[in-house]
Formats: C-alpha cells, sequence, structure tokens
C-alpha cells in the first residue's frame, strides 16, 4: 500500500497486551533517529516509536546516508531501555534487529532476505534493509540506545538516487507489487520485541545463531575493507560479537575484528 500508515491499525496490533510505549506516526522529521532521542530525553519508555513518511537527513552507518522515499520505505526508530543486567551488547541488539526484519519480511512479505554482515539485509546482492544504533552520553546503569531501521517497501528503481540503484532493491521491485507498510511495520516491530526479549533473558547464543543461519555470502568469494585495505578471500563465517574470518587466496586465513571491519561485498 502506498500512502499513509493506518494508524489505528498499528496501535491496535502493538497496545495488545497492555503495552505502553509511546508511537509517533509523523510525516517528515529530520532523522527519526534525532526524534527517538529527544522522545527519550521526555521519559518515553522502552519500546517506544517514532515512525515517519518522510526524513530529510536520515543517516545510516559509518556517517552515510540513507535514501527516504517519501511514503514508499519503512523508516523508524525504537527507544531501547534494556536491562543494565546482562549488559546490553550493541551488535548484538543490531544482530537481533537484523533477524527480526528478515523473519518479518519472510512472513509478511514472502523475501527471503540474507543478512550481508553487520546490519544489512540484501535479496541477491542488493540492500533491501539496513540498521542503524545509536547512543549518547551512554550511563551503564540505565542503558539508553536508539535503534534505527529503513526498509525498502514500495519503491520502484527511479525511487532511489541513481549511485545507489543497481545495488539496492525494495520489496515492490522483487514481488512485482507493494507490500501492505501497516502490516509490514507491525510485524518488524513484533519480531523487534520478541527478539530483544530474548536478548533481556541472556539468549545471546541465540540470536548469534540466529544471525549465522541467515548470514550473507558465506563460502563465497568476498571483498572486505578493513580500514583502508581490501581484503579478498572466501567468507568462512561472520560474527556480530567476534568479527569475520576469510580464507586468503594464496593460502592463510585473515581474522578481521568488528570495530576494523567496514564494507563486504561478493569478489
Ligand atoms: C545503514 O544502512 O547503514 C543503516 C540505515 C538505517 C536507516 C534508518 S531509517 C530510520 C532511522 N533513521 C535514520 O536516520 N536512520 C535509520
Amino acid at each position: 500500500m502506498i500512502g499513509n500508515y493506518d494508524r489505528g491499525r498499528l496501535e491496535a496490533v502493538l497496545r495488545r497486551g497492555g503495552d505502553t510505549r509511546r508511537l509517533e506516526v509523523r510525516d517528515e522529521v529530520t532523522s527519526t533517529q534525532d526524534a527517538a532521542f529527544t522522545m527519550a530525553d521526555y521519559g518515553a519508555p522502552d519500546g517506544s516509536l517514532v515512525v515517519a513518511e518522510r526524513q530529510t537527513r536520515a543517516r545510516g552507518r559509518l556517517g552515510r546516508s540513507w535514501a527516504s522515499a517519501a511514503g514508499l520505505g519503512i523508516e523508524f526508530s525504537m527507544v531501547l531501555r534494556p536491562p543494565a543486567d546482562p549488559a546490553p551488547v550493541p551488535p548484538l541488539l543490531v544482530a537481533a534487529t537484523a533477524v527480526a526484519a528478515a523473519e518479518a519480511l519472510e512472513r509478511a512479505a514472502g523475501l527471503v532476505p540474507a543478512i550481508r554482515w553487520p546490519n544489512d539485509l540484501v535479496v541477491g546482492d542488493r540492500k533491501v534493509a539496513g540498521i542503524l544504533i545509536e547512543t549518547r552520553d551512554f550511563e551503564p546503569r540505565a542503558p539508553l540506545f536508539v535503534l534505527g531501521v529503513g526498509i525498502n517497501a514500495g519503491q520502484a528503481a527511479p525511487d532511489f538516487p541513481e549511485e545507489i540503484r543497481r545495488e539496492t532493491t525494495s520489496v515492490a521491485l522483487e514481488k512485482g507489487t507493494p507490500p501492505d507498510r501497516t502490516a509490514l511495520l507491525a510485524e518488524v516491530i513484533l519480531a523487534t520485541d520478541r527478539w530483544r526479549d530474548a536478548l533481556a533473558a541472556g539468549a545471546h547464543g541465540a540470536v548469534e545463531e540466529a544471525f549465522r543461519a541467515r548470514v550473507a555470502y558465506l563460502g563465497r568469494r568476498v571483498t572486505l575493507r578493513e580500514g583502508d585495505e581490501a581484503v579478498e578471500g572466501t567468507l568462512e563465517s561472520a560474527s556480530p560479537v567476534t568479527g569475520l574470518f576469510l580464507r586468503l587466496a594464496g593460502g592463510g586465513w585473515r581474522a578481521v575484528r568488528p570495530e576494523h571491519a567496514r564494507d563486504l561485498r561478493p569478489a
């Protein structure tokens, strides 16, 4: 469905079980990340959401921008207030959300996306969704994060900026018809809630396993940017926590820590 979200339907799904989270559906914001941080400053509880039809300065990982498409994409940010114990692990929160978004896309839109380490969902080699986690003035006794999710839902090819068109896809492009954005958004949120609950209960291993089961390019030749260097090899493993392991063409192995790895692409 192209156009506005059905707010009533969204509320009905999210309020099941007496949920008290705040929900803002906005026509236009700079970034839902900023709007969600503001909401958190005013005390919004865990799971509160800002959903926007359009962002004028949406951002992605490594200071990149996110191409927001008015009324076509699914773009939202969620306030996370995970328990302090067990201590939250941000890469696992991203991994849990990636798994949740992949499950939701499968259930509500019939796609089977893979997770391109660490935070993209791809169909084939084309990006269909991206996830971002941010924190400000982190306080270990009261952890606060804002988790952002962008999904290409109703976009046709010309709706994407030309420079990313070849490497990007959407639900509409894959399935031939735009999804019901309200239903897909609700599904992503509920799946994210389930995986967040699992993490809060200490099920770190379950999240890592679900991530591994969907990880893209395993056994394929890939190029990994490590700092300014491009490393080429066969992807043997990719973990949200410990990083990547490549078998090099000339023999030998290369382990790349998550904080040193940038982009992973098929070679
Ligand atoms: C990435 O691809 O690196 C992550 C993209 C995250 C985009 C989403 S859209 C909703 C939220 N608001 C933002 O400004 N960014 C995230």
